[in-house]
């Protein structure tokens, strides 16, 4: 098949690469020229582990182009994917469908013979309708039909997500394009992946009840994380107790300084936000957002608990910026909370993150960004963990310590056990243990 894929961010550059992979031919369409010329010297605009090679073998192969017009790409293809950025509107939590809308408009233009339009950025329910309409409006002569295939891409793990998915789901009733998403996912037939075929709505909705449900686990687990502090109880074996039941399943149970990323916090608002406006407000994510944003702005109160109570002049040492590991993006992450209150409870800032150092200079402006762990230890009077890299999981305790002016070490990611830090002299914090 030939494709389009219109945006090359996180969800449009892995679908297009993977697509390709698949053995379609795709062309992956941005505005941004940088962008596409460096994409096409094989320089990633992004970090995710794999996708420099995946790209480079795609398009050494033939299979996989580059372009900033989508004339072409648009007109030959079978089918034409929207992968721009639906970033939460300021204010309102509303997902801001601007360049969802400006690519419909575009592709209306160009298409030629039956063409797919298929929905992949995370669209709020309806959004397909409206796409519809602009089409229809633009060329009241086209071929088409509008498909809704979201993406179920964690970032740092997107590639294999995409080639080995519990499930694809597919929104249209139109037979035709079926057939197409059919042939677009058929070398998933080889490892049974389920394809599920729904409505346009349903699979748009389906989207948003998948990661607002991800993101209430997590902070059910956060609350009982407390709760366990409270109580004198151990989160992590509560989270194993329950997470051997099948039912509830012992992934997405790690008690954390609380969820960020591109799209835990947006889509949790966007659901909010849409149902509300249907009347049928989804209580448990409202308050699921509540606790998450209260939870990531508490910690910083842990690491001066820590210093006793007094963090002037005190040295904060950081692991970790991003929201999570294999990853460069601090998009809403927990460290764009704690290092701004940290700075105002008068602490000077120490930090080290393996990928996000770029993102962090221009994000965090007001810190000292070192060469690693150990130069972040150095002159510490607290370390914290606040991204679990591997590379944080088994750090030199000693070196760590006699670097250090106090042996303090804030772990809220509960990397380490605490018989091991206190064996080697340290004060140990974690989360939800005694
Ligand atoms: C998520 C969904 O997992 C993915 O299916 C969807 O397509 C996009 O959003 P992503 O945001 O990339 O993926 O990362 P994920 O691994 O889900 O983690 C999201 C946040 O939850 C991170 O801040 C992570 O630290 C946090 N988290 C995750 C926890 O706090 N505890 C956990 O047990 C798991």
């Amino acid at each position: 098949m030939r494709v389009a894929m219109i945006g090359t961010g996180y969800v449009g550059l892995v679908s297009g690469a993977c697509f390709a992979d698949f053995g379609h031919t795709v062309t992956c369409i941005d505005t941004n020229e940088a962008k596409i010329a460096g994409l096409r010297e094989g320089k990633m605009p992004i970090f995710e582990p794999g996708l420099d090679v995946l790209v480079a073998k795609n398009v050494r192969e033939q299979r996989l182009f580059f372009d900033t017009k989508a004339a072409e790409a648009v007109r030959n293809a079978d089918a034409v994917f929207i992968a721009v950025g639906t970033p939460s509107r300021r204010g309102d939590g509303h997902a801001d469908l601007t360049y969802v809308f400006a690519a419909a408009e575009e592709i209306a233009k160009l298409i030629d013979g039956f063409t797919v339009i298929v929905t992949k950025s995370t669209v709020p329910v309806g959004t397909g309708d409206e796409i519809e309409a602009i089409v229809h409006r633009v060329r009241p002569d086209a071929d088409f039909a509008v498909v809704s295939n979201p993406e179920f891409l964690r970032e740092g793990a997107a590639i294999d997500d995409f080639k080995h998915p519990d499930r694809v789901v597919v929104g249209s009733d139109d037979e035709r394009a079926r057939a197409v998403m059919q042939d677009l996912y058929r070398p998933l037939y080889l490892n049974e992946t389920p394809i599920m075929f729904t409505d346009r709505r349903t699979s748009e909705l389906t989207k948003y009840a998948g990661n607002a449900f991800l993101a209430m686990k997590i902070t059910f687990i956060n609350e009982i994380a407390d709760l366990c502090e409270a109580v004198g109880a151990n989160v992590q074996h509560v989270a194993r107790g329950i997470g051997l039941d099948k039912r509830i399943g012992s992934k997405f149970l790690n008690a954390s300084p609380g969820y960020g990323g591109s799209c835990f916090p947006k889509d949790t608002l966007a659901l909010v936000t849409t149902a509300r406006t249907a009347n049928s407000p989804m209580t448990l994510v409202e308050a699921t957002v509540t606790a998450n944003d209260r939870r990531k702005k508490s910690m910083a109160d842990r690491i001066v608990n820590a210093l006793g109570g007094d963090a002037v002049g005190k040295t904060v040492g950081i692991l970790g910026l991003t929201f999570k590991p294999n990853t460069d993006d601090m998009r809403d992450s927990p460290s764009l909370d704690i290092v701004p209150a940290l700075l105002a409870a008068g602490a000077v800032v120490q930090a080290f993150d393996p990928e996000g150092m770029t993102e962090a200079a221009s994000l965090l402006p007001g810190i000292a960004l070192k060469d690693g762990a150990y130069d972040v230890a150095d002159g510490a009077d607290v370390l914290v963990i606040l991204t679990e890299w591997d590379q944080f999981r088994a750090l030199d305790l000693s070196r760590i310590k006699s670097a250090m002016r106090a042996p303090r070490l804030v772990d809220l990611r509960n990397i380490y056990k605490r018989e091991e830090i206190t064996r080697h002299g340290f004060d140990y914090f974690s989360i939800g243990r005694p």
